[in-house]
């Protein structure tokens, strides 16, 4: 079902406990309110006195292990993929430190990397720092600084037969743009490399299909999709098997258990199982362009305010990243939250295209929809800003 009028997206604010009082809350790309349900199932598991470790001999043990079957056939379902290939871990940060850390072992000089300068710093400083470790090299592909987009030739052009991976995002946390992913991983695979996809800014907002996107490893943080903190990787159980992680000696020695360190959190996993089925039936229903266009369209009228991105609805998410003349972003987003509208301010750990777009130093303002962002949290946020001018 797609819901049209703008006015009835609030029909999914009840489902979000934490949004009690009177916030408008902007700040969903820096992570969400959770759904509901998520935060009773991770209540659930936890007063139910299944509370207990995976592989036992014990009826507790059985209904954790239950858990994470569930967990992964969530994941399963929510990116396109192999329950098989599901791992779980604290955030994706750690998940691609990991990956990046194990894929080192076979790279030596004369191999490179292609990362983009769209990324989150979380899909490029891993690669950056194995490559210093091994002798590889990173390649950058440029974003182009008027639009905020990353031309799929500007990663095309960097590859070649000593391509050994392409990491690229599904969409950019601190403009919103969405990258052609399929054309990029098609030209990547074409190459003879693998691909990463950080899928965390893209999941609350469209359908995630690992395979149909062409990634062989994709990633992704259930705190930006209305669930708790936990990071999700998800790859072909092959891949998985052919790679060796780092690992203790009595740990499972088949994927994906040997790529989860010590004891995921069983909660979180129960939660995540919920926030996932919410995205699938309710979230993605949501039409966010009827609430974001009055949001980009009022901030792109306004003379003393500047758009950094995409100023159209092509291929983008409902996050907008601003600069207001004569006033620095942490004191917009002070402002702001004066009158308890919640945005971030600052880079967005969005370190390369921040740079690129001269936005380093003092960074932008970032506001973005949820699908619990009402039309009249968009005219409080527009009434504020226009009140800096
Ligand atoms: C696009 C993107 N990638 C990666 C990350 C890092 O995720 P985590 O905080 O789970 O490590 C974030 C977090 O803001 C993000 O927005």
């Amino acid at each position: 079902m797609t819901v049209t009028d703008p006015s009835t997206t609030t029909g999914l604010r009840h489902r979000f406990p934490g949004l009690r009082g009177d916030w408008a809350r902007l700040d969903g790309p820096g992570g969400t309110q959770i759904v509901d349900t998520a935060v009773e199932a991770m209540t659930r598991y936890l007063t139910s006195g299944d509370n207990a470790n995976t592989e036992g001999m014990f009826a507790a043990a059985d209904a954790t292990d239950e858990v994470v079957a569930r967990g992964r056939a969530a994941m399963g379902e929510l990116f396109g993929t192999d329950p098989r290939g599901v791992v779980f871990g604290p955030n994706t940060t750690s998940l691609v430190i990991d990956l990046a850390q194990t894929v080192a072992a076979g790279l030596g000089p004369g191999d490179e990397i292609v990362c983009t300068r769209l990324d989150h710093d979380a899909n490029v400083a891993p690669w950056l720092r194995i490559a210093a470790r091994t002798g590889a090299t990173v390649r950058l592909a440029d974003v182009d600084t008027d639009t905020g987009r990353l031309p799929t030739e500007n990663v095309t052009r960097l590859l070649s037969d000593r391509t050994r991976w392409v990491a690229v995002t599904g969409a950019s946390n601190a403009l919103g743009s969405i990258p052609d992913v399929a054309a990029v991983a098609g030209a990547a695979h074409a190459a003879g490399a693998r691909v990463l996809v950080d899928a965390v800014h893209l999941t609350p907002h469209r359908p995630v299909d690992r395979t149909a996107l062409g990634a062989d490893v994709l990633v992704s943080s259930a705190y930006k999709w209305y669930g708790p903190h936990l990071g999700v990787l998800c790859a072909d159980p092959d891949l998985l098997d052919a790679l060796d992680p780092d690992r203790v000696r009595p740990a499972p020695q088949v994927a994906p258990d040997r790529w989860q360190t010590g004891t995921p959190s069983f909660e979180a996993i129960a939660a995540a199982t919920e926030a996932a089925r919410f995205v699938l039936d309710h979230a993605r229903a949501v039409d966010e362009t009827a609430v974001f266009a009055p949001l980009l369209d009022g901030l792109l009228a306004m003379p003393h305010v500047r758009v950094h991105g995409p100023h159209d609805h092509t291929d983008r998410t409902p996050t907008v990243a601003f600069t207001v003349a004569g006033h620095r972003a942490d004191d917009v987003a002070r402002h702001l939250a004066r009158q308890r509208i919640a945005t971030w301010s600052g880079i967005f750990y969005a370190h390369e295209v921040m740079h690129a777009l001269g936005l380093h130093e003092d960074g932008a303002v970032r506001a973005g929809l949820s699908c619990y962002t009402s039309t009249e949290d968009v005219d409080r946020l527009l009434r504020a800003v226009d009140a800096l001018a």
